[in-house]
């Protein structure tokens, strides 16, 4: 097992290497001007490795044939895929690509932006032994000390929003990649910093994750901050059109995690849910010295007296003098 995850690791060290020569040489020259389109430094091009996948169908295949892997490794891996009769190809053809970086900085898994169009626009690895999507956070390798001096981290979306934020300087910076925030990420990122401000997309998708995020963060007892984009756009689009003032001017405004519930429930619930919303927020409190701290603020955003919040809500009373703060 030991040795199955070092070969993975070997490979995808190989693969890495394959994909960035590939953005160098003249097949990766509309990846090149992609990203130069983009505003993307070259700076940032070697920090976080970015590669291309050549237009064929076994490219990174016969390359790993010269190193001494099977195609039937490479799927193991999570690098080559294998249709119903059996073929095997390249599952990254024609795309910008991402490497996911574990914390020593070795990469375990790959993501591959389309730059014409088509679908899907993001591919990535599937989990393997070496890659479990709600274990790992986006270039948090290249943001640990940052956050480790400044006690924050940024948690975003997507990889160029990663990686914009750190070209504008915010080295904190890392990226929860589409998918739902897990504890096992929260609890990873609690190790670094001691508050996460999370800059989602101003669309559907990111108002609906930041309330989901917000809930988990606290219910971990970690503060944090919402900063949502305005409409339409996600921290990346609005670096490159206004700078770090256009940021700071939304990080300026932002309701820390609770008051960001309270006001998104608000908005948006009918009264039953957001009763039914903070009370399954309170029963998932482990922690009763939390539950003493968020109790009256939660009555308090919803406009109701402790007492009458305890009533409605069906919570009994926490004991006395337990009350704390996050951390
Ligand atoms: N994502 C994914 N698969 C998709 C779409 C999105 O895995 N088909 C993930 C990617 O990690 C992406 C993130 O979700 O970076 C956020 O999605 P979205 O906001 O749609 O994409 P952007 O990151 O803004 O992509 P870009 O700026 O390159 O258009
Ligand atoms: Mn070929
Ligand atoms: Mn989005
Ligand atoms: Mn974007
Ligand atoms: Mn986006």
């Amino acid at each position: 097992r030991k040795a199955l995850k070092q070969k993975l690791l070997d490979m995808h060290g190989e693969a890495n290497d394959f994909f960035q020569r590939n953005l160098r040489m003249q097949a990766g020259e509309g990846a090149r001007r992609y990203l130069e389109g983009r505003g993307m430094s070259p700076e940032m091009i070697s920090r976080f490795g970015l590669g291309y996948s050549p237009d064929d169908w076994h490219g990174l295949d016969n390359f790993l044939r010269t190193k001494g892997r099977t195609p039937e490794d490479g799927v193991i891996a999570g690098l080559l895929s294998k249709n119903e009769k059996g073929n095997i190809y390249d599952r990254f053809r024609s795309r910008l690509i991402f490497p996911i970086q574990n914390l020593s900085g070795k990469v375990i898994a790959f993501g591959g932006r389309i730059i014409t169009d088509g679908e899907p626009k993001y591919l990535n690895s599937s989990d393997t032994p070496i890659y479990k999507k709600g274990d790992h956070l986006y270039g948090l390798n290249l943001a640990r000390s940052t956050m480790t001096r400044t006690k924050r981290a940024i948690l975003t979306e997507g990889y160029m929003d990663v990686i914009s934020l750190h070209q504008f300087g915010y080295t904190d910076s890392c990226g929860v990649l589409g998918t739902a925030l897990t504890p096992e990420q929260v609890k990873r990122l609690a190790g670094f910093c001691s508050r996460i401000d999370l800059i989602f997309d101003g669309d559907g998708a990111g108002r609906k994750a930041a309330l989901k995020s917000s809930r988990m963060i606290l219910l971990q007892g970690v503060a944090c901050k919402v900063v949502l984009m305005p409409d339409g756009e996600d921290v990346d689009s609005l670096l490159q059109q206004q700078g770090t003032e256009g940021v700071e001017a939304c990080m300026a405004n932002a309701p820390d995690g609770l008051q960001f519930c309270m006001n998104t429930l608000r908005a948006e619930f009918a009264p039953r849910d957001i009763m039914a919303w903070a009370k399954s927020f309170l029963s998932d409190l482990s922690d009763a010295s939390l539950r003493a701290y968020y109790l009256p603020r939660i009555a308090g955003g919803l406009g109701l007296s402790e007492a009458d919040f305890r009533r409605d809500a069906g919570v009994s009373g926490p004991p006395r003098n337990t009350i704390s703060q996050p951390r």
